[in-house]
């Protein structure tokens, strides 16, 4: 049972507090922390942060950590960490509000982490297994990593409006294989990017992708391209962009020129002319999947895309993995593929009834970290645990995008001949 439960703020990579908490059962010491962004859309479950000015620009997580270790400690202690849903229940009663901001989803999502990682060990048996039988699957596999390496939007210092450009080594035969071609790709990138932006272009953004001084889709795209074709492994590389274009969406246009001083306003596309600029790319590039192509509210342009049948559209800032609007887009095949982000919906159990709704569908699914990371490496027990069949965790850089990354290897390892690496069948959740 659950014996005691501490909780303490601690600092995400991006330097900025959040939630670490430690969950005791007879079995011993349980860790679990909360990622987070700044971009938190207005339909994600809510962080609960202090908002005094003095203390961490208004950043502390003190309230939330008082909520662990006063109300959810005392309503959780003496439960059996193995009924996942039970204890997330009583989080979610506790709280009462529709978007966890009572109790914060920083407080709820780390006692909910630890819970399981504490369930796993109460059953002797390891946590992608315990998680395969809490959602009732009985596969695991690995997942095609997407790794960032290119860093735009938000994320990132340069002139580029999309967020990220990332390659999935499809054609790995096992994860192993995969990480080190997407490792590899990355250093050639590197040399690329020094060639033609010097050293300066090697800086990287949060996720640990290069930003170098670009503007346009195709700058990124064809460094990326090149850096592939130095590889030789170009048969088995595929590329992947979120646009996350939400951020640049300006009424019902886009401005790719938005991060640029001199020309911001000056090249708005329509809903159609982002259409006509995607099918370009798609017969360009090796593009298999678009994140987030239109505006969190442009279901409309979306779901004429998506209808073109042309690549994977994953819905990030769309679906704010919220069971009804996921539901909401299958209903109207808005697009077909979830991005699962545990803080934006706050507990174990309503991350898997959300991947259950994705994959009756025959969606795909994209189990996902947040700018703001640590080193706690859940998603990827979880991503093998709900063969979600792709992981997006940054770059194949930066120690909180790797302890992702890098826990996948021990997994495959541990599972050996019974490891099944999802390679072509990326989209198959
Ligand atoms: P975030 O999003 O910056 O809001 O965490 C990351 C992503 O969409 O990849
Ligand atoms: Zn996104």
């Amino acid at each position: 049972v659950i014996t005691k439960i501490k909780a303490r703020q601690i600092l995400d990579s991006r330097g900025i507090p959040t939630v670490e908490v430690d969950l005791y059962t007879n079995k011993g010491m349980f860790r679990a922390s909360a990622p987070s962004s700044d971009s938190s859309g207005m339909y994600e479950a809510v962080e609960l942060r202090d908002g005094d000015k003095g203390v961490y620009h208004g950043n502390g997580v003190m309230k939330a950590v008082n909520n662990i270790n006063e109300k959810i400690s005392e309503a959780l202690i003496g439960m059996d960490p193995t009924l996942q849903s039970q204890i997330d229940q009583a989080m979610i009663d506790l709280d009462k509000t529709e978007k966890k901001g009572e109790l914060g989803v920083n407080a709820i999502l780390a006692v909910s982490i630890a819970a399981c990682k504490a369930g796993a060990a109460e059953k002797e048996i390891p946590l992608y297994k315990h998680i395969a039988d809490l959602s009732g699957g009985t596969n695991l596999t690995l997942p095609v990593p997407a790794f960032s390496v290119i860093s735009g939007g938000k994320q990132a210092g340069n002139n580029l409006a999309i967020q990220e450009i990332m390659i999935l080594p499809i054609g790995a035969s096992k994860f192993d294989e995969a990480l080190q071609i997407g490792a590899e790709t990355y250093q050639h990138l590197k040399a690329v990017i020094l060639e033609k932006y010097g050293a300066q272009g090697c800086n990287v953004g949060e996720d640990g992708g290069f930003a170098p001084n670009i503007s346009s889709f195709r700058e990124g795209l064809d460094l990326v391209k090149e850096a592939i074709s130095r590889t030789g492994y170009n048969d088995k590389i595929k590329i992947a962009l979120d646009v996350a274009s939400t951020e640049f969406c300006i009424g019902t246009k886009y401005d790719l020129d938005s991060k640029s001083p001199n020309k911001s306003g000056q090249n708005f596309k329509s809903g159609e002319d982002m259409i006509d600029m995607y099918k370009e790319l798609c017969s360009d590039y090796p593009i298999v999947s678009i994140e987030d192509p239109f505006d969190k509210e442009d279901w409309e342009h979306t779901k004429m895309f998506s209808s073109l049948a042309i690549c994977q559209v994953v819905g990030d800032d769309l679906l704010v993995s919220n069971p009804k609007r996921v539901e909401r887009a299958i209903q109207e095949s808005t697009c077909n593929a979830l991005l699962l982000k545990l803080n934006q919906i706050g507990t174990v159990t309503e991350a898997i009834e959300v991947v259950k709704l994705a994959r009756d569908a025959h969606w795909g699914v994209v189990t996902s970290h947040r700018c703001g990371e640590t080193l706690d490496s859940f998603i990827a027990d979880l991503a093998v645990g709900l063969t979600t069949g792709q992981i997006k965790a940054g770059a194949p850089c930066r120690g909180e995008r790797l302890a992702k990354y890098n826990q996948l290897l021990r997994i495959e390892e541990e599972l050996g001949d019974q490891a099944v690496y999802a390679g072509e069948d990326w989209n198959k959740s």
